[in-house]
């Protein structure tokens, strides 16, 4: 994901049902799950705003990345 022109390697899971995020969408540089529709900032993976049904949900990792010869690169 790239927000103000760096780019970011996210977890994949969701942290709120533990179920794949690749639905997420991304909305004003901020990314959406698709189920209840939490809110995460890519940058540093915190959750910006709680998901639409109840549980725990905590932070996404989130990593800076970098694409270099065509790899992408990401800084763990
Ligand atoms: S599974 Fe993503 S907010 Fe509930």
């Amino acid at each position: 994901m790239k927000v103000n022109g760096k780019l970011y390697k996210m977890s994949g899971r969701r942290t709120h049902e533990q179920s794949d995020l690749s639905g997420g969408v991304i909305e004003d540089g901020i990314l959406i799950c698709s189920n209840h529709f939490a809110k995460f900032n890519p940058t540093n993976g915190a959750v910006v705003e709680w998901p639409e049904a109840p549980g725990k949900v905590s932070a996404l990792k989130s990593y800076e990345a970098k694409i270099e010869n065509g790899a992408i690169l990401v800084e763990i």
